[in-house]
């Protein structure tokens, strides 16, 4: 509603502070009295059955959620909620607090309507994020912490610290992700390579198990992965989270690709190194949720990430096998009433299809 005025201004700021301002002034309105049912009556889907997917033992209200990388520091999740995401993925965490790299670190690509960042999973730790965790109202809505490594711990300490953020993390988590996919920790996407990623999993499967074992709940476990795998890898993996009994795959994480851009090259080499987001990795995505509903049919939930930025996108992902849909470009080019309307195009999409609901329609047309 008032995007269309604070977009430019937001714009007219760095990247990054643009961020600070807009998700502390989210934050300030939902720490208002009724604020967030203020934010939720302006800008939320409605409440209907027809939008709720049963996902990984799961009622998500909305099969829209908020991509990791947003709320890092698990700050702002009910903010974020109360806006209408019908899931929140908090984090990057890593097993120790660290600042990340150098600023600037984040740039816009408005003709492609992308981001550059190489934020380097800048978080206050695990142990940082626990009490906000910790003291979630579980009535209120879905929260997926995702986990990644600390940048100072070598290769070989890299399981141990996956571990101490699942251990404190998990008991407090909806679902769990394991990160392998950022490019902008140096050796962390080489975990991607079957051979590393099966202890890494099969370790943080079982601190899952024995930090919730008190609990009526297991979280799932998802892990997370890059665009720029080749396709035999990505099946690698697809095989590896289903023989490991993993709960799903999230797909994808930015590219390090810079091919078929619009913008000017001078702007492009200006952002320089990092993960590229946004339209641009549009096709891509799809392409690997495609290769991952080929091998793996319903057997795993799939959670497609990168790229969406309307319900004809969500769509189309949620027919080639995606039950769930994640955004964080779509959302800062779009404003806060976007998972709203991509949530009220689904069910309008699924009504004039003929779907009783929007998740008949998952893989309906792979
Ligand atoms: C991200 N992303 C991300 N992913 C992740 O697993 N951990 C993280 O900490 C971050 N951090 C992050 C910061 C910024 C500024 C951006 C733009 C992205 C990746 C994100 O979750 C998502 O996978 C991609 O951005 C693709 O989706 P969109 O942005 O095209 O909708």
């Amino acid at each position: 509603m008032l995007y269309p005025i604070a977009r430019p201004l937001l714009f007219s700021l760095p990247a990054e502070r643009a961020h600070h301002l807009a998700f502390g002034a989210l934050r300030f309105a939902a720490a208002m009295p009724g604020g967030r049912a203020l934010l939720s009556a302006m800008y939320g889907p409605p409440r209907d059955p027809a939008l709720v997917v049963r996902a990984m033992g799961l009622d998500f209200p909305t099969p829209v959620g908020l991509a990791a990388g947003f709320d890092k520091d698990a700050i702002g999740f009910d903010a974020l909620l109360a806006l209408g995401f019908g899931f929140v993925e908090v984090g990057t965490l890593t097993g120790q607090a660290q600042p990340g790299n150098p600023q600037p670190r984040m740039f816009r690509l408005p003709a492609d309507r992308a981001l550059v960042n190489r934020l380097g999973f800048n978080n206050g730790g695990a142990a940082g994020a626990l009490p906000r965790l910790r003291a979630r109202d579980h009535r209120r809505g879905i929260v997926g912490v995702n986990v990644g490594k600390t940048k100072l711990v070598p290769e070989a300490g890299a399981i141990e610290d996956y571990v101490t953020s699942t251990r404190l993390l998990a008991p407090h988590a909806d679902y769990v992700v394991v990160n392998v996919s950022s490019p902008n920790t140096p050796g962390l996407r080489d975990l991607q390579s079957v051979e590393k990623l099966a202890p890494l999993l099969r370790a943080v499967g079982e601190a899952i198990d024995e930090s919730t074992a008190e609990s009526a709940r297991r979280p799932p476990l998802l892990v997370k992965i890059a665009p720029d795998l080749a396709d035999d890898d990505v099946l690698a993996v697809a095989d590896l989270a289903e023989k490991l009994g993993l709960a799903g795959i999230v797909a994808t994480n930015t590219t390090i690709a810079r091919t078929g851009l619009a913008s000017p090259k001078e702007r492009v080499e200006a952002a320089g190194v990092g993960g590229l987001s946004g339209a641009p990795l549009k096709a891509r995505s799809l392409e690997v949720l495609r290769l991952l509903r080929k091998r793996l049919a319903d057997r795993l939930t799939l959670v497609s990430v990168g790229g969406i930025e309307n319900d004809d996108d969500a769509w189309q992902r949620i027919l080639a096998g995606a039950s769930l849909v994640q955004i964080y470009t779509g959302f800062v080019y779009g404003g806060p009433d976007t998972p709203g309307r991509i949530a009220r195009g689904l069910l309008a999409r699924a009504r004039a299809e003929g779907f009783a609901k929007v998740e008949d329609a998952i893989g309906q047309g792979a």
